[in-house]
C-alpha cells in the first residue's frame, strides 16, 4: 500500500514532543520498577495510530516515521539495553489501508517479539474492551500511557477519558484540533457532538466571542477545565502549535492529562525543549484562583504570579512554590528561579538559603519570605 500522507511541521513539532516525552517515561518508569523490584512493564496505548511512516518531501525519495514506530524504536533501545523489560504496544486504527500498513511496520520492528498489536477498529470502542482486559489482567496499575491524535475532534469522549485517568498511572496526550472545533462551530448538529467532547451543556455557540483568538482560549480553557472537574485530573498541561505565519494563533493544543505531578514536570520540561524550535510555547494551567476563560495567556506575567504567591503565602519552601507555578503558571525550573532572583534583587522577597547554597541561585532547601510592602505615607 502507497504511504497516504507526506509529513507537515505541525506532525513534526507533535512527533519531537511525544519521542522526548516517551523517553524519560520510559527512563523514570522503569527505574522506579526496578528499584522496587517489580516487573519493568510499560502499556503504550495509539488511539488514532495512523500507518506509522510518513514521506519526508514531495519527491517522496526518503520516509520518517509516525507515532507508533516512535514508541516502538524507543522501546527496541531499552529492552536492549535490558532484556526481560516489556513494552506493549496496542494500536487502534479505523482505516483499513492505514492499518495495514501499520501492522507490516510494526511487525518489521518487533524484534524482542513483543506485545505489539494493530487493531483495525474504532478507538472510541476498542479502547473499552483493552481496557476491560487489562482489568481483567490486572494489569490497570502499570503506567498505560494513551496518544490520542484523530482527524477532527470526535471519538474521544470525555467519558473514556474520565474511565481511562482514574487508573493510578494512566496519562493520556491529546491532540485537540481547535482549529477544526473553531471552523465548524456554526454547522447543525454541532452543539450535540460538543456535549460527548466537553462532557456537558456549557459549551453554547452564543458564549463564543467574535474574535478568534477569544474563541480558541475559550474552548482550549473549558475543555482543560472540564478534564479536571468531569474527569477528575489534576494535572493538566497545554502547549499551542501556532498556525504558520499567523502569530500565535493556534492551529491545535497538545494537551497532557494526568494524576501525577511527576508526569506533569517532565512533561513540561519536554514541552519548554520542544518549544526552542520555530513554535512557540505555551503551558498555563487552570488557576484555582480563576483565569477568566477569555484569558490571554500571553498577558498572565509569571513574576507577577510568582510575587502575588508569595505574598499571599508570606512564607514558603522553594520545593512548594515550584510544585505550584508547575501546575498554576507558565514557568519551568529556570523561569521559577530567575523570576524569584530578580523578586529577590527588587526587594519583594528574601531567600533564606541552606549554608551552602549560593546567593546566586535558589533551590531545594530554600525559604522564600515576603517582605513587608513599604508602609505609605498617607
Ligand atoms: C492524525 S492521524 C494519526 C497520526 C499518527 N498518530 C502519527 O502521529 O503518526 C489520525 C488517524 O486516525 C485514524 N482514525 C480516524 N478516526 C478514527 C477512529 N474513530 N478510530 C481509530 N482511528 C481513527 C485515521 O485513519 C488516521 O490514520
Amino acid at each position: 500500500m502507497e504511504i497516504p500522507w507526506i509529513i507537515d511541521e505541525h506532525t513534526r513539532v507533535k512527533h519531537a514532543l511525544l519521542k522526548q516525552y516517551i523517553d524519560a517515561w520510559m527512563t523514570i518508569l522503569f527505574s522506579a520498577q526496578s528499584k522496587l523490584r517489580k516487573p519493568e512493564k510499560l502499556i503504550y496505548i495509539d488511539g488514532f495510530a495512523g500507518p506509522g511512516v510518513y514521506y519526508e518531501n514531495k519527491i517522496k525519495d526518503e520516509t520518517c516515521i509516525g507515532s507508533p514506530l516512535i514508541v516502538a524504536e524507543a522501546a527496541n533501545k531499552y529492552i536492549d539495553s535490558k532484556p526481560g523489560r516489556e513494552v506493549h504496544i496496542y494500536c487502534t486504527e479505523n482505516n483499513d489501508s492505514c492499518a495495514e500498513l501499520l501492522y507490516n511496520n510494526l511487525i518489521n520492528q518487533n524484534k524482542h517479539k513483543q506485545n505489539w498489536v494493530v487493531y483495525n477498529q474504532e478507538f472510541s470502542i476498542k479502547a473499552h474492551e483493552l481496557l476491560d482486559e487489562l482489568e481483567a489482567k490486572k494489569l490497570t496499575e502499570q503506567p498505560i500511557f494513551f496518544f490520542i491524535d484523530p482527524f477532527g475532534y470526535s471519538g474521544y469522549p470525555i467519558s473514556l477519558l474520565k474511565r481511562i485517568l482514574q487508573y493510578p498511572r494512566a496519562e493520556v496526550f491529546i491532540n485537540f484540533m481547535i482549529y477544526d472545533i473553531a471552523r465548524f462551530y456554526k454547522e447543525e448538529l454541532f452543539e450535540k457532538k460538543m456535549v460527548n467532547l466537553f462532557g456537558n451543556f456549557q459549551f453554547k455557540k452564543d458564549n463564543l466571542s467574535k474574535k478568534p483568538e477569544e474563541t480558541y482560549s475559550f474552548l482550549k480553557n473549558l475543555y482543560c477545565e472540564n478534564l479536571k472537574k468531569i474527569a477528575n485530573v489534576n494535572f493538566i498541561m497545554p502547549f499551542r502549535i501556532n498556525t504558520p505565519g499567523q502569530g500565535t494563533r493556534p492551529r491545535y493544543y497538545m494537551i497532557h492529562a494526568s494524576n501525577n505531578y511527576k508526569a506533569l514536570f517532565e512533561m513540561k520540561n519536554t514541552m519548554a525543549r520542544v518549544s526552542e524550535s520555530s513554535y512557540r510555547f505555551e503551558a498555563i494551567g487552570i488557576d484555582s484562583r480563576q483565569i477568566s476563560l477569555f484569558d490571554d495567556p500571553d498577558k498572565i506575567n509569571l513574576i507577577e504570579r510568582v510575587k502575588e504567591f508569595c505574598q499571599d503565602k508570606r512564607q514558603v519552601s522553594y520545593d512548594d512554590l515550584e510544585y505550584w507555578a508547575y501546575v498554576n503558571t507558565n514557568g519551568i525550573s529556570r523561569t521559577i528561579k530567575e523570576a524569584l532572583l530578580q523578586l529577590e534583587k527588587d526587594n519583594y522577597i528574601k531567600i533564606l538559603r541552606q549554608s551552602r547554597q549560593r546567593s546566586n541561585t535558589v533551590t531545594t532547601g530554600a525559604t522564600i519570605l515576603a517582605n513587608e510592602p513599604p508602609l505609605s505615607l498617607f
